[in-house]
C-alpha cells in the first residue's frame, strides 16, 4: 500500500542535502529570462522594498541589491541561509518559510521574487497558502515574479529514452545519470499526482529525489487570478512574453496585486 507523502516535506529534505546546499551556493548568475524581466521592471522596482523568497545560497542577492538596498532574503533551509550570509554578510538574509510570512506586515513590499521554481517545491495546498501570503505582504499594484515548471513542455514527464535524441555526449551523460538514479524514481513515482489543473511529478532534478509541481500557462494565470492578482504575464526561457510554449522547461510569471477598491 502506498502512503501519501507531502511534497513540501520531501522537497525540504532534498534542498537540505549537502550536495544541494553546495550546488545552490555556487551560482551568482541570472537566467536570460530573469535578466530580461528585471530589466523590463527596473523602473518600477528600483529603490523599492524587495522580498526574495527561497533565496537559497544567494544567487539573486547581488542583482536585487543592485536594484535596491531595501532588500530582505529568506529561505526555509538554515544551511542555505548560512551559506548566503557567508557570501553576502551585509545583506539582510534570514530563515523564513513562504507559507507563513507573519514576520512581515501587510503591504510591506513593492516587489516579491520566488525564483528558480522554488514555488514548485510546495504541495498544491501549500502553494495556495504562499500565493495568499505574498498577496498580503505586497502593497496594492505591487509585483510578484516567480517561475514554475511548464506542464506543456515537450519533454514533460519523459525519461531520456522517450525523448527525441541524438547519441551525443550530452545525451549519453544524461542517460547514464538517469539509469544510475532510476531506483529513486521507482520509489518516488507512486507519489505523483495528475489533475486537470496541475501535476506533481518526480523528475530527474536532484537525482530523482523531489516531487515538483508542473502547470500550464493558462492554468497558472487562472490560479493567480483566483488569488487576487491581475495583469498576469508569462515569459518563456528567453524572456519573451508568451501565451503558451512547449520548448521552455519552466515559464516565468509577473503578476500584480489588484488595487482594493
Ligand atoms: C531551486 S532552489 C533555488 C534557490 C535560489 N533561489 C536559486 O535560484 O539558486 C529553491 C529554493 O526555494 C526554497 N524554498 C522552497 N520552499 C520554500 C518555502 N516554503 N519557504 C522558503 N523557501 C523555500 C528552497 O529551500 C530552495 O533554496
Amino acid at each position: 500500500m502506498s502512503t501519501i507523502i507531502s511534497s513540501s516535506v520531501t522537497n525540504k529534505l532534498g534542498y537540505s542535502m549537502a550536495n544541494a546546499v553546495a550546488e545552490y551556493s555556487r551560482s551568482a548568475t541570472l537566467f536570460d529570462s530573469e535578466r530580461a524581466i528585471l530589466d523590463e521592471l527596473s523602473n518600477e522596482i528600483s529603490n523599492s522594498r524587495i522580498l526574495d523568497i527561497g533565496v537559497g545560497g544567494g544567487r539573486t542577492t547581488k542583482h536585487l541589491l543592485d536594484l535596491s538596498s531595501d532588500y530582505v532574503g529568506i529561505d526555509y533551509v538554515p544551511e542555505l541561509v548560512a551559506k548566503a550570509n557567508d557570501r553576502f554578510p551585509n545583506a539582510k538574509l534570514g530563515v523564513g518559510d513562504a507559507r507563513d510570512l507573519r514576520a512581515f506586515s501587510d503591504e510591506s513590499f513593492d516587489f516579491v521574487l520566488f525564483s528558480f521554481n522554488g514555488l514548485d517545491a510546495l504541495s498544491p495546498n501549500d502553494r495556495l497558502l504562499v500565493l495568499a501570503e505574498v498577496y498580503r505582504v505586497l502593497r496594492p499594484h505591487g509585483v510578484f515574479m516567480f517561475s514554475s515548471h511548464n506542464r506543456d513542455y515537450k519533454y514533460f514527464n519523459r525519461l531520456p529514452w522517450r525523448r527525441k535524441f541524438q547519441f551525443d555526449q550530452e545525451f549519453l551523460r544524461f542517460f547514464a545519470y538517469c539509469m544510475y538514479h532510476l531506483p529513486n524514481h521507482w520509489r518516488m513515482r507512486r507519489h505523483q499526482i495528475f489533475t486537470d489543473e496541475y501535476a506533481v511529478v518526480n523528475d530527474s532534478d536532484h537525482r530523482f529525489s523531489l516531487l515538483l509541481y508542473y502547470i500550464s500557462r493558462d492554468s497558472q494565470v487562472r490560479q493567480l487570478e483566483s488569488a487576487g492578482f491581475d495583469r498576469c504575464q508569462a515569459y518563456d526561457s528567453a524572456g519573451r512574453r508568451t501565451r503558451g510554449d512547449r520548448s521552455s522547461h519552466w515559464l516565468y510569471y509577473v503578476a500584480r496585486k489588484k488595487k482594493i477598491s
